[in-house]
């Protein structure tokens, strides 16, 4: 697939389904979030591979979120499911350290990057995905159980698989007025 092409028309995909990347698939995915500018060489992000019985843990940890977090029964039910809306997530954190030239934004940012490679490495191999966060991601328990210290910062879920539907429909050129201009 051509960059460019793919760089113009992406489209995320929230309803997937298996094959989830495997083997080199993967390994080419993890590599392009490696391949994120990073700013001092710091490589300050985690990437966790959720897939088969770990979206089972990772439900079990969600809903236990949700139960003790109090926050009902209509939100542990959709915090038990919502790993199952793909056959595999990759949860990046960001590893943020003090640094006398690399401020803690910039290495967010640096991790951020890392998942934008993932979804478009896995979309050249024909695979699809959607980064979502909420607000598990500043959750205690979930943060406890995913392992982040205190400076860490979950910047997000990559969902990943093979698109249920057709593609969804390619994006409209945009106009650029209102967010470019020129010096
Ligand atoms: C940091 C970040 C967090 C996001 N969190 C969510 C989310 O929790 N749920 C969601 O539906 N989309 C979320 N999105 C947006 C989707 O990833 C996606 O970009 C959006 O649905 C627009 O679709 P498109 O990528 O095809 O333009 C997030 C995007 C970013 C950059």
């Amino acid at each position: 697939m051509n960059a460019l092409e793919l760089l113009l028309n992406r489209r995320s995909v929230s309803r997937l389904t298996t094959p989830a990347p495997e083997g080199n698939e993967l390994q080419n995915i993890l590599a392009a979030g490696m391949r994120a500018p990073d700013h001092g060489a710091l490589r300050p992000w985690h990437f966790i591979v959720i897939q088969g019985e770990g979206m089972n843990k990772f439900s079990n940890l969600l809903e236990k979120a949700a139960i003790e977090g109090g926050l009902g029964k209509e939100i542990e039910e959709k915090a038990k499911n919502a790993p199952y809306r793909a056959p595999m997530i990759i949860t990046v954190i960001a590893k943020v350290v003090e640094h006398a030239k690399v401020p803690a934004w910039e290495q967010v940012v640096a991790a951020g990057c890392a998942v934008q490679a993932m979804q478009m490495a896995a979309v050249a191999q024909g695979f699809s995905g959607i980064w979502r966060s909420g607000s598990w991601t500043e959750d205690p328990i979930v943060r406890a159980g995913l392992g982040c210290e205190e400076n860490d910062k979950i910047v997000g879920f990559l969902y990943l698989g093979t698109p249920e539907l057709r593609a969804p429909a390619k994006v409209a050129t945009p106009d650029l007025t209102n967010f470019v201009s020129y010096l």
